[in-house]
């Protein structure tokens, strides 16, 4: 017997709904950080392996994407992987150290360490693609796949720092005294991204999300002059493929102009700005991502509702004065610590309010 299989369609899809201008079927939501430890079914399958291998395990990538999409319902699924992943794969030294982050070996900071760097062949992200591959056949199909890739930005700033920063010093340093140094690591690493999106485009994932996570320590004017023409190379190469894009950072409430004109289809929000304030400084022509403060999540039910029934105000409001739509995230990833069926709850909210 032959099992036809119902064939995912973008236009079945809540979330791509929302972002594209059209009416969803339901409010779509899902929660950066999904996948990951706040799920005892994660904490359990990585107990004996490595971030970083798990990334390249493609049966494994599957699980762990599947694992928040069947436990919460949510409306899209974010692949499992990392920023760094396409670093790895390009033979970048580097290792993600468990509640540290990414560490690069050795931190690029001259001429010399920028000609080093190596070059995304797609076959690198076989890996990744596979799983792209074993997740489709295995999503519902209303269900979106979102694949990702870092910024430029945020990821120079883990090669130059060499790890975490707080103050991204030497990121500043060198983009202030060495320009023409910067953007060649910069142009470099839109390459990468844009090679490492691709491959995840033709592998089939249904949306992109670009994380500048880091990009709120800058100014606006250092954000145009040294950021944007990058981030706006890597978003105009992937506008070909008719995906929508997702464009996000953390505390870039000054930034959302200048982030949503690099080219994006939904912007993603922060809880410093509410989202019909977002809406507007963006001039409405893009749908709006966010925007619940992670720490709600671990304040018992009563403030998830609250907060939760006002940022739907917010993005109602948004989309009635003109915004295409309104994507429920949080403006952040969950925190690690985080109750899973304060999550789950917070899922069917939303499905209802
Ligand atoms: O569910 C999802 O959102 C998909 C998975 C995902 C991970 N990393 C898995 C991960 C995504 C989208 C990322 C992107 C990522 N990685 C970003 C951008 C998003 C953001 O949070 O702003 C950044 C800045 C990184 C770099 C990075 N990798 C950090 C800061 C950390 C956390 C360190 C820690 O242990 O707290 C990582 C490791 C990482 N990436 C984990 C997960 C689930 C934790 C590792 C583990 O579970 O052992």
């Amino acid at each position: 017997m032959t099992i036809v299989r119902a064939r995912r369609s973008a236009s079945d899809m809540p979330l791509i709904a929302a972002a594209t201008g059209r009416v969803p079927a339901r409010r779509p939501v899902w929660f950066m950080r999904q996948a990951g430890r706040s799920l005892p079914e994660y904490r359990a399958i990585r107990a004996d392996r490595g971030m970083l291998e798990s990334c390249f395990d493609p049966e494994l990538v599957c699980e762990i994407t599947m694992q928040p999409v069947r436990r919460h319902d949510t409306d899209a699924a974010i692949l499992f992987s990392d920023i760094v992943v396409p670093l790895k794969a390009a033979g970048v030294d580097l290792d993600i150290v468990p509640g540290t982050g990414p560490v690069i070996a050795s931190p690029i900071r001259t001429a010399a360490d920028v000609a080093a760097l190596p070059r995304l062949e797609p076959e690198a992200v076989g890996a990744v693609t596979a799983a792209i591959g074993l997740l489709l056949e295995e999503l519902p199909p209303t269900v979106s796949l979102i694949g990702f890739a870092g910024a430029p930005f945020t990821l120079a700033s883990y090669l130059i720092e060499g790890g975490p920063s707080r103050t991204y010093e030497h990121t500043k340093a060198m983009m202030l005294a060495e320009p023409d140094l910067w953007h060649a690591l910069m142009g470099r690493l839109a390459d990468l991204t844009i090679a490492f999106l691709r491959a995840q485009i033709a592998a089939g994932v249904d949306a992109v999300q670009l994380f500048d996570s880091w990009a709120g320590t800058l100014s606006e004017s250092a954000y145009e002059a040294f950021v944007a023409p990058h981030s706006t190379r890597v978003m105009a190469e992937i506008e070909q493929f008719g995906v929508p894009r997702i464009h996000f950072g953390v505390g870039t409430g000054e930034l959302l102009g200048a982030m949503t004109r690099v080219g994006t289809d939904v912007i993603g929000v922060d809880w410093r700005t509410p989202l019909d304030v977002a809406a507007e400084r963006v001039g409405r022509s893009v749908a709006i991502q966010g925007n619940l403060d992670p720490t709600v999540l671990l304040a018992g039910p009563e403030a998830v509702r609250r907060e939760l029934t006002r940022i739907i105000a917010e993005g109602d409001r948004a989309v009635a004065a003109g915004t295409p739509g309104h994507i429920v995230n949080l403006g952040h990833g969950v925190l690690p610590n985080t109750d899973a069926d304060a999550i789950t709850h917070a899922v069917e909210l939303i499905h209802t309010l």
